[in-house]
Order: structure tokens, then C-alpha cells, then sequence
């Protein structure tokens, strides 16, 4: 494996997750079938883009990579169905938006996975949200902020979060499925 890199690298191993689930289907389709009680999700995680993220691939791929959101999201899906884990996934430039997603998923998410973008740095809005609905929360982030301006160093969720990822691109959001995977079974007993 060629070491890991944001962009070629990361479509590299989201091609891969979906190669797999191809496979899977496959399986689960010929003459033996799947077991469906097997596969079935245990766990809802959401996870939640902010704003200008919908613009990956084309946004500043030196520093973000050249994956896009879409393919983010179908790894993410296909990779939930192997861990166990149904991936619901939103994007929004708007912070009430967020707040209000974070708000539904009450009762609904086991976990939620977010990269709340540029309002990683301001929004109280989001950290309060994030306290009051008492989810379990892993912070995401493409770019190593700690490497950036000093303005990136601060997060408003950073002490509500469970943990954070961040520096390794399009796969530090698989890895923080994974980490959810098994955050989302402990919880569940
Ligand atoms: C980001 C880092 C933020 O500082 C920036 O505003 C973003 C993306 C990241 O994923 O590296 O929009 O959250």
C-alpha cells in the first residue's frame, strides 16, 4: 500500500469500500443468498458536513483533497454496511440548519460524526446543541488545523467531543466510522 496521502491515496480506498460492497451484493445475491438478519444495521450514526463542504473535489485541493462529498458519503455508506452501522449523511452551509439536524437526531442516532467546517472555530450554537441532546460526538476534520492559521486552533466542540480526527483527509472519516462502530456496540451493552 502506497502511504497515505489526502486525495489519491484516500479515492484510492474509497474506490476499494466500494469495490467491496459490490462484491457483497454480489454474494448476497447468488444462488446461497445472504443472511439478512446478519447484515442487518445495529446502529445509526449521523454524520454531519458543514458549510463549503459540499464544494470538496474542486475546493482547494491542496489542502482538502480532490475526493468529493458524494464519494465520501457512498464509502461511508458501504463501509457502515460492513461494520454494522446505518450511515444517514447531511450537509448544510447553514448553522441553524446543523443545529437543527443535530436536534432530530434525539432518540433517532446512536452517534454522530461531524465536520462542522469554518464553525468548528465560532459556533456556540453547535456546542450547545451538541450538550444538550447527550449524543456521543467524534469531531472530523480533513486538514491537520493545528498546522494552519492560528484562528483553526480553537474548536467550540473540541471538550463535548468524544474525540477528534483530523490531518488524514477523506479516511479520517472512516476511521472515525470505525471508532463510532464500536463507541455506538459498547453503548448498546
Ligand atoms: C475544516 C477546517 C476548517 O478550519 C475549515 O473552515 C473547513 C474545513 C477541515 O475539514 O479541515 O471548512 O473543518
Amino acid at each position: 500500500m502506497p502511504p497515505l496521502e489526502v486525495g489519491d491515496a484516500v479515492m484510492f480506498n474509497a474506490r476499494e469500500e466500494l469495490a467491496g460492497e459490490v462484491m457483497r451484493k454480489k454474494r448476497a445475491s447468488g444462488p446461497e443468498g445472504g443472511d439478512p438478519a446478519k447484515s442487518s444495521p445495529t446502529s445509526h450514526a449521523l454524520v454531519i458536513h458543514g458549510p463549503n463542504l459540499n464544494l470538496l473535489g474542486e475546493r482547494e485541493p491542496q489542502v482538502y483533497g480532490r475526493t468529493r462529498l458524494a464519494d465520501i458519503d457512498r464509502a461511508l455508506k458501504s463501509l457502515g454496511r460492513e461494520l454494522g452501522v446505518a450511515v444517514e449523511t447531511f450537509q448544510s452551509n447553514s448553522e441553524g440548519e446543523i443545529v437543527d439536524r443535530i436536534q432530530q437526531a434525539r432518540n433517532r442516532a446512536d452517534i454522530i460524526l461531524i465536520n462542522p467546517g469554518a464553525y468548528t472555530h465560532t459556533s456556540i450554537a453547535i456546542r450547545d446543541a451538541i450538550s444538550a441532546v447527550g449524543i456521543p460526538v467524534i469531531e472530523v476534520h480533513l486538514s491537520n488545523v493545528y498546522k494552519r492559521e492560528p484562528f483553526r486552533h480553537h474548536s467550540t466542540i473540541a471538550d463535548v467531543a468524544v474525540g477528534r480526527i483530523m490531518g488524514f483527509g477523506a479516511e479520517g472519516y472512516y476511521l472515525a466510522l470505525r471508532a463510532a462502530a464500536s463507541i455506538a456496540a459498547q453503548k448498546k451493552g
